[in-house]
C-alpha cells in the first residue's frame, strides 16, 4: 500500500495574489500533497470557491457557523487533519487577526486551534507591509513559531512598488515540502555555502527618456538568475537584484525588481553585508540626463529631440571599493567580442573586483540558452568550455563556495 499523501490547510485570504493561491494548489497536486481549503470571505471576492474546490477535489470551507461544513468537519478537525497550515496570501489583516489571537471567523478560528505548523505568504501594499503595526504582529508571530515566506519586491498591482508582493507559487510550493519533509518543521539550509550570504544583480538596466520611452539592452537575465538559483541551491542566503526580465524568481532567493541603475544600485548597498557580490547585471553604461516628465510630442521632421546621456554609477566598481562593507569575494562579468581575456584582466584591475568571468558574446550568447566563458583570477585564466547557462552558474557557484569557505562569514565578523 503506498504512503498517504502529506496534507495541507490553505488559508486563502482576500488580495490580489489569491488568484495565486490557485497555481499554489495545482502544484502542490503535482508534487504528491493533497490540499483541503479554507477561504475567507474577502478572499471569496478575488477567488471563487468553485475553482479553488476544483482545483483541491474537496469542498471548500468558509463559514464558522455553517451547519453544513460543520457536519462534514468542525473547524477544530478541519485545522488538524493536515500537516502543515498554509495561509497564501496572509493579507495584514489576517496577520494582525493571528497575532492578537482573535477568532472572528473560519479562518482565524482555525489558526488559533490548530496544533500544525503555520506558514504564512505575505501580500500586501508596501505601506501596509512596511508599517508598525505589521512589523509588530511578524515580529509576534514568528516568535509564536510561525514561518514565513516572501514576501518579494517589485511592481503591484495597487502601482507601487516595493516589498510586498507575495513569493511566486513554485518558491511557497517549495517552502511547503522542506517543511513536510519528517523532522524538517525549520529546515537548516545544508550545502556549501549554508550560512553565507550573497548578492547577485542580473537582467538589463532600463533608463527612462520619458513617461514611454527608455533606453535599455538585450540581456535576458537568464546567467544571473541562474547563478543565484545555484548559490540556493548550496544553501546561500541570496539576494537577487534584479532588472526587468521575462523569467520566474527563482524558488528560495529574495528576488528585488528595479529598472534603474541607481536603482539597482541603491538596492545592492542595503542588502549588504554579504560574503559575496556576482553582478552579472547588463548595467545601461548611459541614462538619459533628464527624463521628461510628459511624453515628448513630435514636433515635425527636423524638430527630433535631442537626448543627452550621462554616465551611471558602476554597481561592481562601487561595491568593490575597500572598506569594512566591501564584500569577501567580487565577481564581475564581462562581455566581450574580441581578445576576450586580455581585455577581462584589465577590467578586473580597472573595477578592483577579484574575479572576472569573461564572457565571448561574438556569438548567440546574448538571450541564447549557452555561454562560453574564461575564469579570470589573480591566479591567471581559466578557459571553461561552452556549457549551458545552468552549468556555468553550478560551477561558478562550486568555485565561489570554495573560495568563500576559505575565509570567515559576514555573521561571524
Ligand atoms: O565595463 P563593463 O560594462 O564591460 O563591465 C561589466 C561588469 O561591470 C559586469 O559585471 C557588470 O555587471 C558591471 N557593471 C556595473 N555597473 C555599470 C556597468 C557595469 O556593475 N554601470
Amino acid at each position: 500500500m503506498s504512503a498517504p499523501r502529506p496534507r495541507v490547510l490553505l488559508i486563502v485570504a482576500g488580495g490580489v495574489a489569491a488568484y495565486k493561491a490557485l497555481e499554489l494548489v495545482r502544484l502542490l497536486d503535482k508534487a504528491g500533497v493533497a490540499t483541503r481549503a479554507i477561504l475567507t470571505k474577502a478572499g471569496a471576492e478575488f477567488v471563487t470557491p468553485l475553482s479553488l474546490g476544483a482545483l483541491t477535489h474537496d469542498t471548500v470551507y468558509s463559514d464558522l457557523f455553517s451547519l453544513t461544513d460543520e457536519a462534514a468537519m468542525g473547524h477544530i478537525e478541519l485545522s488538524r487533519s493536515a500537516d502543515l497550515v498554509v495561509v497564501a496570501p496572509a493579507t495584514a489583516d489576517i496577520m494582525a487577526k493571528a497575532a492578537a489571537g482573535l477568532a472572528t471567523d473560519l479562518a482565524t478560528t482555525a489558526l488559533l486551534a490548530t496544533d500544525k505548523p503555520v506558514l504564512m505568504a505575505p501580500a500586501m501594499n508596501v505601506r501596509m507591509w512596511e508599517h508598525p503595526a505589521t512589523r509588530r504582529n511578524r515580529a509576534q508571530l514568528e516568535a509564536d513559531g510561525v514561518g514565513f515566506i516572501g514576501p518579494d519586491s517589485g511592481p503591484m498591482a495597487c502601482g507601487e512598488f516595493g516589498d510586498g508582493r507575495m513569493a511566486e507559487p513554485e518558491a511557497i510550493r517549495d517552502a511547503i515540502l522542506a517543511r513536510l519533509k519528517p523532522g524538517s518543521a525549520a529546515p537548516a539550509p545544508v550545502g556549501l555555502m549554508a550560512g553565507r550570504r550573497a548578492i547577485v544583480t542580473a537582467g538589463p538596466t532600463l533608463e527612462p527618456i520619458d513617461p514611454v520611452r527608455f533606453i535599455s539592452n538585450r540581456s535576458s537575465g537568464q546567467q544571473g538568475y541562474a547563478i543565484a538559483a545555484a548559490l540556493a541551491a548550496e544553501g546561500a542566503d541570496v539576494t537577487l537584484v534584479s532588472g526587468p526580465v521575462a523569467l520566474r524568481p527563482p524558488a528560495g532567493v529574495r528576488t528585488l525588481h528595479v529598472e534603474t541603475a541607481r536603482d539597482m544600485l541603491a538596492a545592492c548597498l542595503e542588502a549588504l553585508p554579504a560574503d559575496v557580490f556576482v553582478s552579472v547585471a547588463a548595467v545601461a553604461d548611459w541614462r538619459p540626463a533628464e527624463t521628461a516628465p510628459q511624453k515628448l510630442k513630435l514636433k515635425g521632421a527636423d524638430a527630433a529631440p535631442t537626448v543627452s546621456l550621462v554616465e551611471n554609477p558602476d554597481i561592481l566598481a562601487t561595491l568593490a571599493q575597500p572598506g569594512p562593507l566591501r564584500p569577501g569575494l567580487v565577481v564581475g562579468f564581462a562581455a566581450e567580442t574580441q581578445s576576450v581575456e586580455m581585455h577581462a584582466a584589465a577590467k578586473r584591475a580597472r573595477k578592483g573586483c577579484d574575479w572576472i568571468v569573461a564572457n565571448d558574446v561574438s556569438g548567440d550568447v546574448m538571450g541564447g540558452a549557452h555561454n562560453q566563458v574564461s575564469l579570470v583570477t589573480a591566479e591567471g585564466v581559466e578557459r571553461w568550455p561552452r556549457l549551458p547557462k545552468d552549468e556555468v552558474a553550478t560551477r561558478l557557484a562550486q568555485r565561489i563556495a570554495e573560495a568563500v569557505n576559505q575565509s570567515a562569514t559576514v555573521a561571524d565578523a
